[in-house]
């Protein structure tokens, strides 16, 4: 089924990348209500980010751990199994098919169906020559496709890919693969070191399903507003489609 949002802001997932909890949590207090899913990355998750996690869960809000985990089967496959206890809405790891297929067994063994699974296709930072220092044949491109297919096959929630690379991907996977996009950037916001960026109503048009945004909005003198002027743009791409 393909993703429902019940608000725009639902669409809208906030990377909490901050050097410690408290400042993530005064974060969370300045745009709650604004955002839809707070995204805990490995900065806080090695600071106290997994109780952080827990907390925002029990608060009632929705949590993104973004772990990209990668093991030999049975470690991923007890590495989620914890990450299922904690509650979190979704979970990220890279889009090997075995990984996957070990995370996503665990998953469907699992009482509650709240943690979805997202895999990383080929990381943004990555070009055609990294791609091929790493031992890859192909282009990027190419081996984005292939983990997307990966992804869908192995019963995977989703992917998280550049906003350049949805329509493509939206078209060969069809409409049920959830789309998660970083590289998001309301016009006029610096860049960063974020080569490749959309507006988020361009990569709502684009089929995008949630957009991740951090500096744009951890950086701004108003937080609050910042995060609801993202929400306006993606309600308005949202009624597009
Ligand atoms: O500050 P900015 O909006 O660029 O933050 C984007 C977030 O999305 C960061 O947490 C970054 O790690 C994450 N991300 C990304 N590109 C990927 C995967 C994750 O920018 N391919």
């Amino acid at each position: 089924m393909p993703f429902v949002a019940a608000s725009p802001r639902d669409r809208l997932i906030l990377a909490l990348d901050v050097a410690s909890v408290t400042e993530a949590e005064r974060i969370v207090e300045e745009t709650r209500g604004e955002v839809g899913v707070y995204k805990i990355g490995y900065r806080l998750v090695f600071a106290g980010g997994l109780a952080l996690a827990e907390r925002l869960v029990a608060a009632g809000e929705k949590v993104f751990l973004d772990v990209k985990l990668l093991d030999i089967d049975n470690t991923v496959a007890e590495g989620i199994e914890s990450i299922l206890a904690l509650g979190v809405d979704w979970v990220t790891l890279h889009a090997y098919p075995k990984a996957m297929r070990a995370a996503v067994a665990v998953r469907d063994r699992a009482s509650h169906r709240r943690t979805k699974l997202l895999g990383v296709t080929v990381l943004t930072s990555m070009d055609d020559a990294d791609v091929a220092a790493a031992g890859y044949a192909g282009r990027v491109e190419e081996l984005v496709l292939a983990r997307a297919k990966d992804a869908a096959a192995a019963g995977m929630d989703g992917i998280v890919c550049s906003p350049a690379e949805a329509a493509r991907l939206r078209a060969s996977v069809g409409p049920d693969l959830v789309l998660v996009t970083p590289g998001v950037r309301p016009a006029g916001a610096d860049a960063g070191d974020q080569k490749r960026v959309m507006t988020p109503a361009e990569a709502m048009r684009a089929g995008s399903d949630l957009l991740v945004v951090g500096r744009p909005i951890l950086a701004a003198a108003d937080r609050r507003g910042a995060a609801r002027a993202i929400v306006e743009e993606i309600a308005g791409a949202a009624v597009e489609r």
